[in-house]
């Protein structure tokens, strides 16, 4: 109960409300800024490689159509480096930073990746467990393991510093860490896909994680930058786990001096545990229109910093819906939409119901004015008007929420949650949430349009306005799509151009 009652109060306190915000330093410490990149000291290095050819996007999510990739050095670069590689460098003004192909809230990138593979050649001719280097393309070599893995398939762990969210948003950031690792598993997906991969996340308990990877081995991470397990994922058939790894290199530091944030190790100790089995939705989706090869609109994946007002068309706008149920991962999650200008639809409050087991607990749970007038396939219109200055407001007052074409936040199962898997379900609930925000940013690239994230949305008011008055649903990230006007005073470059 105690986890659950630190999960309940880490929830209420860090809602950001009209009158105060969710704690934080309110300006940004650049003196302690985060290096971007974790490092470990005097580990190998061992370079991927390139590709630039790429599938079709179209045939990503569809069954079956595209061949399975052997496993070799070719294939697991090209997942990592269109999953959680470089995708751009911008420039202005003198400074220059890189921008990922996983969506990251701030660009902070708190999320770290590591993968066990069998012997593969260029790699080991034993089993290996090593840590991707986003900058260099690369794998830092951690430990060979004596004994075979099983199968032929292999795993990728995900981690958080939740440091490097914390210099910039304080107490708030522990959301925004698990909204990432769920873009990161959504990004990891998607380029598994191109290689014909299956992903699948596995229930096993955090310290196993943990001890996978040697981020049990505290003493080689400062104490303010060490790295909590998110999620172990699998690819491909893989029999038993490996066994714990001592590992001797220490990770850089990434700044010289932190501030602290109790709550942040509450939340992070109370959620660890036996990650959800959850029970998938079952989606068929037909074949959407030819699109440009996959990479190149996971490269071309941007977030709007503004949206020109336009709108879009009917069968947009339920492509991007229904691209949200490939995310059969992501059960527990609604989408309560502000729609502004979609062709043929009248502008008002909708719900898409993702899972209709949902559907009589949500008209229960919301206000009993709701027209819930049925538009086909989930879709429902609750009530019609003009909801932009509401987008906004709820927003943190961001004008991408009402220019986008439609606005929308993810309401989750979040008491059910709760009860069903314990406090760690709060954090599977943003990693659904977070899977579903990165496709979507992928479908809305390859229909022409732009996606970005909002984590900065002001909770109760989002909800008084849906009549909702407990903690059956609540919504943990909102989203805007529609199309965005470049600035054209940043200029781009590919990465890894050396
Ligand atoms: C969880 C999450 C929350 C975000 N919240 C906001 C937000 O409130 N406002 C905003 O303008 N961008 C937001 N973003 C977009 C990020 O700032 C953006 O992903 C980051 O700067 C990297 O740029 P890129 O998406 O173009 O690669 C968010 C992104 C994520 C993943």
């Amino acid at each position: 109960m105690k986890n659950i009652n630190d999960v309940l109060h880490y929830h209420d306190r860090t809602k950001h409300r009209p009158s105060r915000y969710a704690a934080s330093l309110g300006y940004m410490d650049w003196a302690t800024q985060p290096d971007p990149y974790r490092r470990y000291l005097g580990a190998p290095l061992i370079p991927l490689t390139h590709s630039e050819t790429t599938p079709p996007y179209h045939l990503l999510f569809q069954k079956d159509i595209l061949p399975t990739a052997p496993l070799c050095i070719e294939s697991l670069s090209q997942l990592l480096r269109y999953s959680l590689g470089l995708a751009a460098i911008k420039n202005h003004g003198g400074s220059s930073w890189a921008l990922r192909c996983n969506a990251s809230s701030g660009n902070l990138q708190p999320t770290e990746c590591y993968v066990i593979v069998p012997a593969t050649e260029e790699i080991s001719s034993h089993a290996t467990l090593s840590h991707y280097a986003p900058r260099e393309h690369a794998l830092e070599l951690l430990h060979t393991y004596k004994t075979p893995l099983e199968g032929n398939g292999f795993y990728i762990v995900l981690s958080s510093i939740l440091w490097r969210e914390a210099w910039k948003y304080g107490e708030r950031c522990w959301r925004y860490c698990q909204l990432d690792a769920g873009h990161a598993y959504g990004a990891i997906k998607a380029a598994a896909s191109m290689l014909g991969w299956k992903c699948e996340i596995v229930s096993v308990n955090s310290d196993e994680i943990a001890m996978l990877c040697g981020l049990d081995q505290r003493e080689r991470f400062d104490p303010y930058e060490n790295e909590s397990p998110d999620m172990l994922i699998r690819i491909g058939n893989s029999g038993s786990l490996p066994s714990a790894v001592t590992i001797p290199y220490p990770a850089n530091t990434l700044s010289p001096s932190h501030h602290e944030w109790p709550i942040l190790t509450v939340i992070d100790e109370a959620t660890q545990g036996v990650y959800p089995k959850i029970e998938p939705l079952s989606t068929t989706r037909s074949i959407p229109p030819p699109s440009k090869n996959a990479g190149e609109i996971i490269l071309k994946r941007r977030s709007a910093q503004m949206m020109d007002g336009s709108g879009i068309t009917m069968e947009q706008f339920r492509t991007l819906l229904d691209s949200s149920l490939f995310c059969t991962e992501a059960s527990d999650v609604h989408f309560i939409l502000f729609v502004h200008r979609v062709e043929r639809l009248d502008k008002g409050l909708y719900a898409f119901i993702r899972n209709m087991d949902d559907l009589e607990k949500l008209k229960k749970s919301m206000d009993q004015n709701f027209v819930w007038e049925d538009c086909h396939n989930g879709l429902y219109l609750l009530q019609k008007g003009d909801y932009r200055g509401a987008a906004q407001m709820i927003s943190c007052n961001q004008e991408i929420a009402k220019d986008g074409a439609f606005s929308f936040g993810m309401l989750c199962n979040f008491a059910s949650s709760l009860e069903k898997y314990g406090a760690i379900g709060y954090k599977n609930l943003y990693h659904q949430c977070g899977m579903i925000g990165q496709m979507l940013y992928l479908e809305a690239t390859s229909l022409g349009l732009s996606a970005t994230g909002i984590g900065c949305f002001l909770d109760d008011e989002f909800h008084a306005l849906l009549g909702i008055q407990n903690q059956q649903f609540q919504s943990l990230y909102h989203f805007t799509i529609g199309r965005a006007i470049i600035d054209t005073r940043i200029s781009t470059q590919q990465p890894y151009r050396h």
